[in-house]
């Protein structure tokens, strides 16, 4: 075998997940949502609701057009009783454990679910691409 036949040897390079704190769980009211930044697009790209003692996390993206984001305000991202997620702009109503539409223009679809991790002290964060 010639020498000119370099090849590469090992994995190829990959860029790992890194993980991005958005709050500690105290700061999270049961109920009620909460949008953060941790793709420092200079707006919330993604949105925490706690129900029932548990995190729920989904891109801040409706998925009835392009884009739009949900709230009409900083963080109202759930309707007055705290029990759905509705998005402002044509009014699709979404199941806070599921993210599944349940009434408006995009029903039978989905907000894209997010993970999260709480640590045992406490801090909820997520793994973002690097
Ligand atoms: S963009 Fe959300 S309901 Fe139309």
């Amino acid at each position: 075998m010639g020498s000119n036949t370099a090849q590469k040897e090992g994995p190829s390079p990959t860029r790992s997940p890194r993980k991005v704190e958005l709050c500690h769980i105290d700061a999270l009211p049961e109920r009620r949502a909460r949008g953060f930044d941790p793709f420092n697009h200079g707006r919330p790209s993604l949105f925490v609701v706690k129900k029932n003692s548990v995190l729920y996390a989904y891109l801040d993206i409706c998925p009835h057009y392009g884009d739009t984001q949900l709230p009409w305000k900083k963080n109202e991202y759930l309707d007055k009783t705290g029990d759905v997620i509705v998005c402002a702009a044509h009014g699709a109503r979404f199941d806070i454990t599921s993210g599944n539409c349940i009434s408006g223009p995009c029903l039978g679809q989905s907000l894209t679910a997010v993970g999260l991790q709480v640590s045992k002290d406490g801090l909820v964060t997520v793994q973002i691409p690097s």
